[in-house]
């Protein structure tokens, strides 16, 4: 298992010891990065798609899941595709502003989906052809 971080700064990175165990559970790889390092930080500087170019993927093996700002999402799922992963290899979180949280007001609404009933997690392939360009 391979565990990708992004903060802003050090001081932003929640749940701290946890990824302390983490790194030494067995087969566990944890990369984290910040944008903005300060002093004490000793992990990758920057955006945490830079990290992609650390993992070593086979994608008939792999399953990702992934969540944080749609950008950063579209961006990491290009990037893998390009390194052969399939979307429906691909688990997003989608988050949107939601009103009624029970698929009646269309607030979060991608496509036919209603991401308060329907996601917010949703498999690339379910929501490629509503969720912009992203290469695949
Ligand atoms: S929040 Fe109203 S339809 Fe999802």
């Amino acid at each position: 298992m391979t565990i990708l971080h992004g903060v802003k700064t050090p001081h932003d990175l929640l749940y701290r010891e946890r990824f302390d165990v983490w790194r030494h559970e067995p087969r566990t790889q944890v990369l984290l990065t910040s944008d903005e390092p300060g002093k004490t930080w000793h992990s990758h500087v920057g955006v945490v798609t830079e990290l992609f170019d650390q993992l070593q993927l086979n994608p008939d093996n792999t399953l990702v899941m992934m969540c944080g700002p749609e950008i950063m999402i579209r961006i990491a799922c290009n990037i893998l595709s390009h390194q052969g992963l399939r979307p429906d290899s691909m688990y997003v979180s989608l988050e949107r502003h939601m009103e009624c949280g029970i698929g009646l007001c269309g607030h979060c609404q991608l496509g036919p989906f209603f991401l308060c009933k329907d996601g917010p997690v949703m498999r690339l392939d379910r929501v490629v052809p509503f969720f912009g360009k992203v290469g695949v």
